[in-house]
């Protein structure tokens, strides 16, 4: 029986250093290894270089008449050998993704020598939620434009001492921003690009941030005014946010508890706010807040389920923190009359009992959030009850 032909390819006269190459390679990869390919050409000095070329590859070659023979080596790869996979990118990511893999896309085979890159954030258990993509894609879905998003030129009037409360209630919303923009941004930077869903899913929180900080400081100025009072009790509780000892506990204490109970924030403005624009910017706010909200819960969930232990640096946490802020004034009395002052709309005492009323309501409704997130998170209800009320005064 004779034996199968040789495949043969015919360069005609394209160069090797012209794409003949390419074609090479790709005949090749088809080749078993020890396969042989045959090569057939016209270009000047081209069986030079397809003998330097298949040298440095490790597959062997040999002249037949007028054509090469190259058979394919047994480390045909050439210099694939050695290289890393990486995963698949539509599958739950590595447990451990490897600082060789560098800034390679998942699911791509990462070259032997590429420079290694330490990320801080690489265990999956540090980072990860279930339902990261899904988060993202909403959040991708969800962006607004605050030029066109808000109503700016919306007609109303009000008592100076309420348009002073607005101010007075931005200037405190932005500190805030400023720390939910920058908490997730500090871990953002440490974690490996591998964990692509909450890479991009943090950068759309930071761009929602971004936006909270531009439309709160819109508003506050929309009248003419300089924002007003910021506290040391406000920045000492946001401080205690950045020195969070790592990224889960960051989340808990931003996301789960403060964000959480800004939810309630911005869900009292927008039924009680007096002006049509501080309404419209805090329902997109809220809106935002709750995906934020959501992801912590969703990291949170997913520690704990492989690292059930990890509820006790939770509550260490809670602890921890109102004992460092055992000795500031919490929210700050300006802060919490604005507030009363937003929901009275005026300052007749009538009015100012119903805003009174609204901002009790409004604290209850917060620490009932609290206390029910805590318990999804796995604690009882009576320490649910209790690492609730141990929240900052300063509500974030
Ligand atoms: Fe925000
Ligand atoms: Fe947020």
């Amino acid at each position: 029986m004779a034996a199968s032909p040789i495949p043969t390819i015919d360069i005609e006269s394209l160069g090797l250093d012209q794409g003949a190459l390419l074609l090479i390679r790709r005949a090749l990869a088809e080749r078993p290894v020890r396969g042989e390919l045959r090569v057939r050409g016209r270009s000047p000095d081209w069986r030079m270089h397809l003998e330097a070329w298949c040298r440095s590859q490790g597959h062997a070659l040999r002249f037949d008449a007028e054509d090469a023979v190259v058979t394919r080596g047994p480390h045909a790869e050439g210099r694939w050998l050695g290289a890393q996979t990486t995963g698949s990118a539509d599958d739950v990511p590595a447990e451990d993704a490897a600082s060789g893999w560098g800034l390679a896309a998942r699911g791509a085979t990462v070259e032997a020598g590429s420079p290694p890159f330490f990320f801080a954030l690489h265990r999956r258990d540090e980072l990860w939620a279930a339902t990261a993509g899904e988060l993202y894609r909403q959040a991708a879905a969800a962006q607004w434009d605050p030029a066109t998003a808000i109503d700016w030129d919306a007609p109303f009037e009000l008592p100076d001492a309420v348009e002073a409360a607005a101010v007075q209630v931005m200037t405190y919303l932005i500190e805030n921003e400023n720390a939910a923009l920058l908490v997730p941004a500090r871990h953002l930077g440490q974690i490996h690009p591998h964990f692509r869903e909450v890479l991009q899913l943090l950068a759309l929180q930071c761009a929602d941030e971004a936006r909270h900080v531009e439309v709160f400081t819109r508003r506050a100025t929309l009248r003419g005014h300089q924002p007003a009072l910021s506290t040391a009790g406000g920045q000492a509780s946001l401080r205690t946010l950045f020195d969070a000892p790592d990224f889960s506990i960051a989340t808990f204490l931003l996301a789960v508890l403060g964000e959480g109970s800004f939810v309630n924030l911005l869900n009292f403005l927008h039924a009680h706010a007096p002006d049509p624009v501080t309404r419209q910017i805090a329902r997109l706010a809220a809106r935002d807040e709750a995906r934020h909200v959501a992801f912590g819960m969703a990291h949170l969930e997913y520690r704990l389920s492989v690292q059930p232990d990890y509820q006790v640096r939770l509550r260490n946490a809670i602890e921890l923190r109102y004992d460092t802020l055992a000795g500031t004034a919490g929210l700050n009395e300006e802060v919490f009359d604005s507030l009363v002052l937003l929901a009275a709309g005026e300052l007749s005492p009538a009015a100012v009992a119903r805003g009174h009323a609204a901002v009790q309501q409004l604290q209850r409704d917060m620490a009932a959030g609290r206390r029910a997130r805590l318990s999804r998170l796995g604690f009882g209800p009576d320490e649910a009850q209790r690492l609730a009320e141990l929240h900052t005064r300063n509500f974030m």
